[in-house]
């Protein structure tokens, strides 16, 4: 018996990633997990490996309509949504403000603070009426970076920062509700995010950075923040 028997998710950005690992253990622990990822193609590779567990939906977490979408799709797949995950997200390769290509940041900005924080936005928003049904809960990946300078760039430490907010406000709103949302900072080691964001930029956080994060990590690992 699973600790999810019985239970359905929808998880933004699982095509891959930290999104896919949540997605494998999901379905470990029994669930059925609908999926929301950008990239065509991830769907075929989704259902040759987890089969009628899941079911993929090809679309982009910045528009509601394809967030709605994911959500009809996994209820008319599998019945209701007690589970949705806001994980799509996209980096920002700890750029500073001066390395910025001038010509670039307009465009940088909207892309990541669209994915990050209004994928989430809309995400819930499409999810909520569900959730509600289902007495369900919300889950975002969030970062260090949420909670401190060390994660990222400005601009991803912003957006994450962002996704805090929205999980505290969430909280403070629906505190008589019964969808409950809850944070969490995943943090692979170093090797892996050196490997995926470019060993230079990870290795150039200063110690104040690095301390500064070790504590965000103790404190996001037990941000479950409303009931
Ligand atoms: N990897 C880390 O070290 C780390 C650390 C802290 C937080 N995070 C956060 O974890 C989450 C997942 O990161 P990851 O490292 O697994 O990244 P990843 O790039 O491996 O996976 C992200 C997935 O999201 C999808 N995606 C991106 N933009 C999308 C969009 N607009 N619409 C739909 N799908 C979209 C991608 O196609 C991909 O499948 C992100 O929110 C990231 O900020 C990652």
């Amino acid at each position: 018996m699973g600790w999810l028997d019985g239970q359905v998710a929808l998880v933004t950005g699982g095509g891959s990633g930290i999104g896919r690992a949540v997605v494998a253990r999901f379905i470990a622990e029994g669930a059925r997990v609908g999926v929301l990822d950008r990239v065509p193609g991830r769907a075929e590779e989704l259902r040759a490996e987890f089969g009628d567990a899941v079911v993929a939906v090809t679309g982009d977490v910045a528009q509601l309509a394809d967030n709605k979408r994911a959500v009809a799709e996994t209820v008319a797949e599998f019945g209701r949504l007690g589970i949705f995950v806001g994980n799509a997200g996209v980096f920002d390769n700890f750029l500073s403000l001066a390395e910025f290509p001038e010509e670039m940041l307009s465009e940088a900005c909207d892309e990541l603070f669209g994915v990050n924080v209004k994928g989430c936005i809309l995400g819930a928003k499409a999810a909520l009426p569900e959730l509600l049904k289902a007495d369900g809960s919300m889950v975002f990946t969030a970062s260090v970076a949420g909670s401190n300078s060390g994660g990222g760039g400005p601009l991803y430490t912003a957006s994450k920062h962002a996704v805090v907010g929205l999980i505290r406000r969430r909280a403070g709103r629906h505190h008589h509700r019964s969808a409950r949302t809850f944070a969490s900072g995943p943090r692979p080691p170093l090797a892996i995010r050196r490997s995926q964001y470019g060993g230079a930029a990870a290795g150039q956080q200063s110690a104040a950075d690095r301390a500064g994060a070790r504590r965000s990590r103790r404190r996001l690992r037990i941000s479950v923040v409303a009931d």
